[in-house]
């Protein structure tokens, strides 16, 4: 099986339509796959064929499911995810939970790679990959059905209660997690339909939260994304791969079964005042963030990934990043101590009045939940200008096994 990447071609997508649009346009309506050449506007001719070739390879690229780490942490974001958490059925104990791991691993390893899951009702669903990861977590709850609270991590408990928290319980807790994200919605919607029906009789759905990112080749590979306020959101993350990222994220720590290769997730439901914030202007919108919503550049520099300098004062003498800005109350200099953000905006049903259901579904991965997440959300809950147009209103944590072999499956040397 080829898994490696089909990285996109010379071809450049924007340029193409851009500059050649009416050539596009006459030849998609006459030519069939590889014949038809159309202009970029600065004489080269380009290959059309191999433009929509390369729209479909984004359909087929995979990412390998088996590995050291689970796939869907480093994994460069997906265009769309849904986070689907599950509360365990009465009596399901270890040796039933090591059932529905084993079925759910089978249906992941093979949905990821396009293939079928086994019973597999709509096996052409699966023909398109388009770059699917799955990845699990287990919550506290998983741990006492297991009857395995001494392997719990220490601080994989639910979050203390912070005073800018508006938590529902729809939103909010959960004993399986199941993080699905591919470039393509309807992939995603067939892995999860499959794996909610395989987990149906050891578990029930407690909440599904949907996701999306900018559209795969909307933007460069490896660009920042926008979130609906509008800002790059993302900058100042560790580089997946990196040394800052492997010590930040995996866990070297706690219990032997996740020693290495595991880490943690905090997922949070986290609304935005849209309402309010269209009423803000930019400078009020950049002085609350403490960088600059065009170029995503810290107030002190002009390129987006320029380190923030937060020592520098303004013309009056004032800190040029305010003392309440979130990038301030977010920074952490120690590398141990940084987090991995890989987040999701949200856009649900307005209410009757038209008012936004939008907001961020804030995934933060990080080694330890107690030594990373907790003082950063602590200073971020004491004094940050950003929570006049934020508001948590779901929570919940889980442990992430590492990843497994071909034939063994997720969460194996804890259950197994
Ligand atoms: C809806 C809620 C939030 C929004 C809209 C938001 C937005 C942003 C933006 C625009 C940046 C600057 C660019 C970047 O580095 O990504 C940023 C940075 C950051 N945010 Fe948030 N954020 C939110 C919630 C949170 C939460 C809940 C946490 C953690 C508890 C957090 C932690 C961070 C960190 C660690 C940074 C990087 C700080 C640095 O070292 O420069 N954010 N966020």
């Amino acid at each position: 099986m080829d898994n490696t990447p089909i990285h996109p071609a010379a071809v450049s997508r924007r340029r193409l339509l851009a500059g050649g649009a009416l050539t596009v346009g006459g030849a998609l309506a006459g030519a069939g796959i590889g014949a038809a050449a159309a202009t970029d506007g600065s004489g080269g001719a380009r290959d059309l064929g191999e433009a929509r070739r390369q729209e479909a390879a984004y359909g087929v690229q995979k990412i390998p499911f088996h590995g050291r780490h689970q796939a869907g942490i480093a994994t460069p974001a997906q265009a769309h995810a849904v986070f689907l958490g599950f509360e365990l059925a009465d009596g399901v104990d270890r040796a039933a939970l090591g059932r529905m791991m084993r079925l759910l691993t089978d249906d992941a390893a093979r949905l990821t790679q396009g293939k079928a899951a086994l019973a597999d009702t709509e096996a052409e669903l699966a023909a398109l990959p388009a770059r699917l990861t799955v990845t699990f977590g287990f919550g506290p709850g998983l741990f006492k059905a297991a009857g395995l609270e001494d392997q719990r991590p220490a601080s994989l408990a639910p979050l203390p209660r912070f005073p800018i928290d508006r938590l529902q319980d729809r939103w909010s807790g959960g004993d399986l997690l199941v993080q699905i994200c591919a470039d393509d919605p309807l992939t995603v919607a067939h892995a999860q339909r499959m794996l909610t029906k395989d987990a149906r009789t050891f578990a029930r759905l407690r909440w599904t939260q949907r996701g999306f990112r900018h559209g795969r080749g909307i933007q460069d590979d490896g660009a920042t994304q926008r979130n609906l306020m509008g800002q790059l959101d993302g900058t100042a993350n560790p580089a997946p791969g990196g040394d800052v990222f492997t010590k930040a994220v995996w866990t070297d720590a706690g219990p032997d079964w996740l020693r290495g290769g595991g880490t943690t997730l905090v997922l949070r439901r986290i609304r935005m005042k849209l309402e309010t914030w269209d009423a803000a202007d930019t400078k009020a919108k950049e002085f609350t963030v403490g960088r600059r919503l065009g170029t995503g550049a810290p107030l002190t520099g002009t390129a987006e990934t320029d380190p923030p300098d937060f020592d520098a004062k303004d013309e009056l003498g004032f800190p040029a990043i305010s003392e309440f800005a979130h990038i301030r109350r977010a920074h952490v200099s120690d590398e141990r101590r940084r987090i991995f953000r890989r987040p999701y905006n949200y856009d649900d049903a307005p209410a009757a009045d038209g008012r936004p259901d939008t907001g961020l579904l804030f995934a933060s991965f990080q080694r330890d939940i107690g030594e990373q997440f907790l003082p950063i959300q602590r200073n971020l809950a004491a004094s940050d200008l950003l929570n006049q147009w934020t508001t948590p209103i779901g929570s919940a944590v889980f442990t992430v096994p590492p990843g497994c072999a071909p034939g063994d499956w997720i969460g194996e040397p804890l259950l197994g």
